[in-house]
């Protein structure tokens, strides 16, 4: 059995795309990414979403590959991002009898995006399509994980969830397409940074998603992105149920920016101090280098955040406040909270991060420190003192 075949009658029909830079036309893709697609294979044949368009013709040999001249009675829609979504078109011109499944808001769209009406099979929650050969796919509605369409695909008598972008990952398939078949390893900090750019402000869904999931025998989970879970499956829902609670590690996140440097010293102050306290894990950003999505995947994995910014044109420094808007809008309910920022003569950077801090309802471990202009001994002792207030605050939990 060739291991596209993930179980009898289970093919993965995805494609990688290792040439794309930007997911989403934000998200950098330094391991590629795959576009998962499955065919069930029954008396009748389903195939599970499709692929990014540029990845058709691929998606359609791979096909013929599982099946060869057999035609599909079905494609499920599980999730209608055009990442999923954007080969349906071209998938109906060859197979132009197939009948496209998907609940009301997934028929809505494919109306709006790709102007297909007709041949559609509308499906509510709990609905079962019966494949024949002892296959039926049941079909449960999770909405906002990560559209308000999204539902996933079960077959029972498998224990195969069709997932969609949940337990999903960055990270393209090298050569494996199981967790046992890939280096699993490789794509953890992938799942992470793919959940807090992707998924991350949805974690309520999320949650209620894993609930009503939850009674399922879940043996094989096939997410649209990344690889199909079998040995990992205990690892991955709990990554996601503790993503999606904003459950972080312990750790901190130092991110700055500074235009000359003396923003720059009261960071690197800071980290020293909070290492020789033995905070934890300290990663430090530069937010006018460092990767936005590598920064998030980190604020969303540990519990400990500190900002630094100078004041510029009487505001917060762009990447400063760029980074704050993406978290807001990922609506991340609590994190240990500090900041620090400069002026040369009229102070508003840190205003704004109090501001910020308010809006999130973080409560600040401590009065944030102000520099008014260079770096100096006085401006090192009050950053000790923040990171040390920082530090007691880790060491008392
Ligand atoms: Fe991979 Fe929400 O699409």
């Amino acid at each position: 059995m060739a291991i596209t075949e993930i179980l009898p009658g289970i093919h993965y029909v995805g494609v990688n795309d290792r040439t794309t830079t930007r997911f989403e036309g934000l998200w950098s893709l330094p391991c590629g990414v795959s576009y998962n697609s499955y065919l069930v294979v029954g008396e009748k044949i389903a195939l599970i979403d499709t692929v990014e368009e540029s990845f058709g013709s691929r998606l359609y040999e791979n096909i013929r590959e599982a099946i060869g001249d057999r035609r599909i009675d079905y494609l499920v829609v599980n999730h209608m991002e055009p990442d999923h979504s954007s080969s349906i078109a071209a998938l109906r011109l060859r197979y132009p009898e197939l009948q496209i499944v998907g609940n009301a808001k997934t028929i809505q769209m494919i109306g709006g995006y790709y102007g297909i009406c007709s041949g559609m099979l509308e499906v509510k929650e709990g609905d079962q399509l019966d494949l024949g050969g002892g296959k039926s796919l049941t079909f449960h509605l999770i909405p906002m994980v990560h559209w308000p369409e999204t539902m996933v695909s079960w077959l029972a008598e498998e224990g195969v969830l069709f997932s969609g972008d949940a337990f999903g990952t960055f990270g393209a398939l090298d050569g494996g397409i199981t967790d046992s078949q890939v280096d699993a390893d490789r794509y953890w900090d992938e799942m992470r940074r793919y959940y807090a750019c992707i998924v991350g402000k949805y974690g309520a869904p999320v949650q209620k998603a894993l609930q009503k999931l939850g009674g399922l025998d879940i043996r094989t989970i096939c997410p649209t992105h990344g690889p199909v879970w079998q040995r990992e499956i205990g690892r991955v829902v709990g990554m996601y149920d503790r993503m999606s609670r904003y459950e972080g590690e312990r750790g901190v996140v130092l991110a700055y920016a500074s235009m000359y440097g003396n923003t720059e010293q009261m960071a690197e102050r800071i980290a020293r101090e909070l290492a020789e306290a033995g905070a934890g894990p300290v990663r430090v950003y530069n937010l006018s280098y460092a990767d936005p999505s590598v920064v998030l995947r980190d604020i969303f994995r540990f519990d400990t955040l500190i900002v630094g910014s100078p004041t510029y044109n009487a505001e917060l420094f762009p990447p400063v406040e760029e980074l704050l808007r993406r978290i807001e809008a990922r609506c991340i309910p609590q994190r240990r909270f500090a900041f620090f920022g400069s002026f040369t003569w009229a102070a508003a950077a840190v205003r704004r991060m109090r501001e910020f801090a308010e809006r999130m309802k973080w409560t600040p471990v401590c009065e944030p420190v102000e520099m008014k202009q260079g770096y100096s001994s006085a401006a090192a002792e009050c950053c000790r003192t923040l990171a040390a207030a920082v530090a007691r605050e880790m060491n008392r939990e």
